[in-house]
This record gives C-alpha cells, structure tokens and sequence, in this order.
C-alpha cells in the first residue's frame, strides 16, 4: 500500500471553514501543503497533501478538530452483499490494530448511516480478527482502524495513532447531565475539564480551595467547582440557583464582571460572559497577570464571520502579553464537543 493522501478530518457541522483553516496554517508550519473541498455543514473534510503520515504525527492540539487521521483507502461501491471483504482486502498488508471504529460524520443528514455503522461494526470486528487484522481482544494501546461511512455503500478507511486518540471516539463527549445542575453549561465545563486537565481532573480540582465564575448564574459551571469542595465567589446581575446557594459555598455579587476584583487571588478564575471574546481574552489576561487567578477556563462567542482570523488575533494577543510576565503559561484552545459557535480556553501555568 502506498503512503497516505490525506487525511480525514472530523470537525463540529458548520465548522468546516475554520477546520481548513486552521489545518492549512499547521500543515504549511511544518513545511506542508494541501487543499480540501469541504461540503457546508458536512461535519468532515479530506484535506489531500503529500506525506499524509508525517503531518498526522506532527500534529500539535487541534481548536477545530475532533479527530484526525491518515487516510488508507476510499471505497466508493460495497457490494451489499459482502462489505466486508473489500473492506478487509484494503487493509491486507497493513499490521494487526487493536481496536475497531465505525463512524459517520455528526448530524441529521448521517442519522440512517449511524445506525448501519452501528451495526455493522460487529460483523466488520468478526472479518477483521479473521484476517488477523485485530487483536483477538480489543487494545487500547495499538492503533485502531476507523471505518468512516458516508453512506452505507461508500467508506472512508483510515488507521490511528493511540496519542493522537481523542478523549472520547470522534471527539463526541459522552457525558450525562446531572439533574442536580442549574443548567447544560455545566456540561461544557466538565468537558473542559476532562480536556484540559485529563481524567484526574477532580482529584485536581480538590487540591485548590477558591474559584471566581464570572456570568455565573443560573450556575452551571458555579456548580461544577461546588461539587469539588470550592468556595466560589459567582458574579452576575442575574439570578442564582437555590439549591446552589444552599451548599453555603457559593457568595454571590451582583455586580459588573467586567470591573470586579477579588480581594485575595483565587486558585481558578472561570468565565461564561456572553460578550465579545476579544473584550473577554482582555479581562482573563489582565487576571492571570495582576495574579487575581492562578489558572483561568474562559468561554469566547465567536462572530457569525471571521471566526478563525477572530481566534488568531485573540491567541496572539494572548501570547503577546503573557509572554511579557514573570512565568511560563500553558494557553489551551478547543471547541468544545459541547461549544456551539464559540471555544473554550484554559491557560495554566506551565512546567
Ligand atoms: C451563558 S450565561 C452563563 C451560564 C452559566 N455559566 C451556567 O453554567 O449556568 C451568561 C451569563 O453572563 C452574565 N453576564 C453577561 N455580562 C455580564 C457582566 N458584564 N457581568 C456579569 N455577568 C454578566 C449574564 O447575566 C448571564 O447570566
């Protein structure tokens, strides 16, 4: 088999633009160059360049990526009657994964393709083992096949690198909502979280003891830092949940976001102020260097237009003023699996 192509790109549906952006730009960093024609509002693209294999393990952290990885083949006609072999033949010479994924790309336009790869996935598994193409039990460790259906006739086939895994398969956060929560936000802090921070998360949370959560209410996120044992100071105009309030760890001041500072620092600043995230990176880094917070996970509503070259000039800025601090910074950047049209980063101090 020859070397890979492209590679499959998975990003949020209506996101595709910023997708190839953003792969463009860190493809020609490390001396690469390719081109994709995505569909709108597809929840995917194949951006074709030379050395497919060697810009997949260049890859640093994607903002507008789920999941990356090189493609091996494209078969476009599977014969209903046996999928599977051609699948199969495709991956002859390749050596055995450890794990087995079918996918399709998010959205209504896939939901009857879902559910075939859902199916589909078991006697996809059984052909495989019996090829010696996977491990007699699933390995974590290996890379894995990925099997992408656009529709149940034609598929996409590709094979992974384990630390270039996402969290969770396409990058789709499988958490529940807690029915104790204020609101869905929380959802999208606990995502952060387990991005940002990794599966220990909690335990890490645990060892600080204050947070500030500007635009807090109802409390979603407020929430989150409560159940971790913080006391958490929540700024909003508006009002804030009961039950919340009850846990006796929560004080909240109805006063402006934008102008309030805490009287002691605080171990995690948090911010869900719906407002321009040029307005919002200001503030978080006017935190982190007065040293009003030592970590900070702030929320940015991107524009209807521009949002790339938006996050560009928010990430140079951010980089442009902390590096003029005392310390080193570790800025994070992601949209979020629970972000609509907006992204969510997280600046700690770094090593
Ligand atoms: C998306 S909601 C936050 C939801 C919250 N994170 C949760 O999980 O429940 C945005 C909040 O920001 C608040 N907000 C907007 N501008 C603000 C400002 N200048 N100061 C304080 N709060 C502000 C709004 O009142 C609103 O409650």
């Amino acid at each position: 088999m020859t070397d890979p192509t492209s590679l499959l790109l998975l990003c949020r549906p209506g996101f595709e633009k910023e997708c190839l952006a953003e792969i463009t730009q860190v493809a020609a960093e490390h001396g690469h160059y390719g081109w994709a024609q995505p569909e709108a509002d597809s929840g995917w693209l194949q951006f074709h360049t030379e050395q497919a294999s060697r810009l997949y393990a260049e890859l640093p952290a994607l903002v507008f990526t789920r999941e990356a990885w090189p493609v091996l083949a494209h078969l476009d006609a599977l014969p209903a009657s046996d999928r599977t072999r051609p699948i199969a033949d495709a991956l002859q010479d390749q050596p055995a994964a450890g794990q087995l994924f079918c996918d399709t790309a998010e959205g209504d336009a896939y939901r009857g393709t879902a559910r075939f790869a859902g199916k589909f996935v078991h006697p996809l598994r059984q052909a495989l083992r019996q090829q010696n193409l996977l491990t007699p039990k699933d390995r974590a460790d290996l890379p894995a096949w990925h099997a992408l259906f656009l529709d149940s006739s034609r598929v996409l086939l590709g094979r992974d690198n384990p630390a270039h895994r996402p969290r969770w398969p396409m990058g789709v956060a499988r958490l529940r909502f807690p029915p104790q929560a204020p609101s869905r936000s929380t959802l999208k802090l606990e995502e952060a979280l387990h991005i940002f921070l990794g599966d220990t998360w909690r335990q890490q949370l645990q060892q600080s003891f204050t947070a500030a959560d500007l635009g807090a209410a109802p409390g979603g996120w407020t929430w989150q830092l409560v159940k971790q044992g913080l006391q958490v100071q929540a700024i909003d105009n508006g009002p804030m949940d009961d039950d919340l309030m009850a846990s006796g760890q929560v004080e909240h001041l109805r006063v402006d976001g934008f102008t309030w500072v805490p009287e002691h620092p605080v171990d995690w600043l948090v911010c869900d102020m719906v407002e321009s995230p040029a307005r919002v990176a200001e503030r978080m880094l006017d935190w982190l260097t007065a040293g009003w917070c030592r970590n900070a996970v702030f929320n940015l509503k991107l524009p209807m237009k521009k949002r790339w070259q938006t996050w560009q000039d928010i990430e140079q800025r951010l980089h442009a003023r902390l590096s003029g601090a005392s310390r080193n910074w570790q800025i994070q950047a992601r949209q979020l699996y629970f972000d609509r049209a907006e992204i969510t980063v997280c600046i700690r101090p770094g090593t």
